[in-house]
């Protein structure tokens, strides 16, 4: 249920701000299923705003997909809606809505849905990071004020200025020294790519956006996360008792929650890395690239950038216009909704290769719905390990290949998770039949 709630932001037992949440918590619950199966959500909706959720990377019958316009009516206040989730691959998910989603969650409204193997790799412990990048007034109150800001649509989107952790302004999470840790890292801020530095551990990737990797260790120890993406992290806590800080480095480094490391240590006997490697998930990896339809997405717009004019419902807008519209970014040209055409149809089973081009001065995180798709390359070099994602964050100037076999039937949104870049016109769609 979506609904009011409180929750301390700014400091632990600070003052209390007014929040949406999943349940009234921020946030909300962690759901957990298992793979294969289907949760049956019943979801009802006591905002004053229609709602509706959305399964992020979860590789959802359409129906359910809770895109409003596209996959579903919203969810008026008072009214329920039952979601039936199928989730065919293990991993870290989430759901948040996807309607007004640049205010709804900047005003609390997500949760983690985990989905679990049937052979999970072996931990002591299974810990969720959900960060969250928060902007709060003088009052220390969501600043709502600011909500909708054509200058932070137009720049890097809504940036925060308090970063918590499950919810909590400083997260201090006791663990056992020597014991294994599977850490879900997941990054839920509208805007803010973080820079999570896990100094004196040595955190070892497992998973990506919910697919596993051939495991291999951060370098630097610093996980670059953007928006909606995930990271499964193995982390072996040194054997002795100690405070372990994560820190956000992206600007001036400070420390945004703690692993407290006490107790009588756990003997680690079990080897290393062959263990670490998840089990497969049943995604259609066999690529025709040879036979691939080939999809352009050509990104512009934004302040600085060389966008003149673009197309805004079916005419042809110049820059002042498309100001005033709130649509100052574009998707091949088009200043989106999901009013447009799709962006392009595909046979069901057919391999889509899209070379993403961000020519904006600001970095960009893509999300394709219902497929995970692989990276391919970065300008040109083809990447040094496989990836598949569900989000990829392009840099400024930055040409990226993405390839995914369009497998799930539907309409399907891709948009920038940025949400305030989305909501201003980096958002399109593509059918899949
Ligand atoms: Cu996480 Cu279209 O969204
Ligand atoms: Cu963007």
């Amino acid at each position: 249920m979506a609904k009011p709630g409180k929750a301390s932001l700014w400091e632990e037992g600070g003052p209390l701000a007014d929040i949406w949440g999943y349940d009234g918590g921020v946030p909300g619950p962690v759901l957990r299923m298992r793979q294969g199966e289907t949760l049956r959500v019943n979801f009802r909706n006591e905002l004053d705003q229609p709602s509706t959720i959305h399964w992020h990377g979860i590789r959802i019958d359409n129906a359910y997909d809770g895109v409003a316009g596209l996959t579903q009516e919203s969810v008026e206040p008072g009214e329920t809606f039952e979601y039936l989730v199928k989730a065919p691959d293990a991993g870290t998910f989430w759901y948040h809505p996807h309607n007004r989603s640049w205010e709804q969650m900047a005003r609390g409204l997500y949760g983690v849905l985990i989905v679990e193997e049937s052979e999970p790799v072996a931990v002591d412990r299974d810990l969720v990071m959900v960060f969250d990048d928060w902007r709060l007034d003088e009052a220390r109150q969501i600043d709502v004020a600011s909500l909708g800001m054509l200058h932070d649509w137009a720049h890097a989107g809504r940036l925060g200025n308090v970063l918590t952790v499950n919810g909590q302004p400083y997260l201090k999470q006791t663990v056992t020294p020597g014991e294994r840790l599977r850490l879900r890292v997941l990054n839920t801020a509208n805007a803010r790519v973080l820079q999570l530095r896990f100094a004196g551990l040595a955190p070892v990737v497992l998973a990506l956006d919910g697919q596993p990797v051939e495991p291999y260790p951060l370098a630097d120890e610093i996980l670059e996360i953007a928006p909606a993406q995930r990271c499964d992290l193995m982390i072996d806590m040194p054997g002795e008792a100690g405070v372990f800080k994560v820190e956000e480095v992206s600007r001036d480094p400070f420390a945004a929650c703690e692993l407290r490391a006490e107790g009588e240590p756990i003997a680690r006997t079990a080897p290393l890395p062959e263990t670490l490697r998840l089990p497969e998930n049943p995604l259609a990896s066999a690529l025709d690239l040879e036979g691939a339809l080939s999809v352009d997405l050509l990104m512009e717009g934004g302040a600085m950038g060389r966008m003149g004019a673009a197309m805004l419902h079916g005419e042809r807008k110049g820059m002042r216009d498309l100001m005033e519209a709130g649509k100052v970014w574009s998707f091949n040209g088009i200043a989106g909704s999901h009013h447009d055409p799709a962006l392009f149809s595909t046979a069901l089973g057919r391999t889509v290769r899209m070379p993403i081009v961000n020519d904006t001065r600001w970095p960009h995180a893509i999300h394709l719905h219902g497929h995970h798709f692989k990276v391919l390359s970065r300008n040109g070099a083809p990447v040094a390990r496989e990836e598949w994602r569900d989000t990829v964050l392009t840099a400024p100037g930055e040409r990226v290949e993405i390839a995914f076999v369009a497998d799930n039937p539907g309409k399907w949104m891709l948009h920038c998770h940025m949400l305030e870049h989305q909501a201003a016109g980096m958002m399109s769609w593509f059918e899949v039949s």
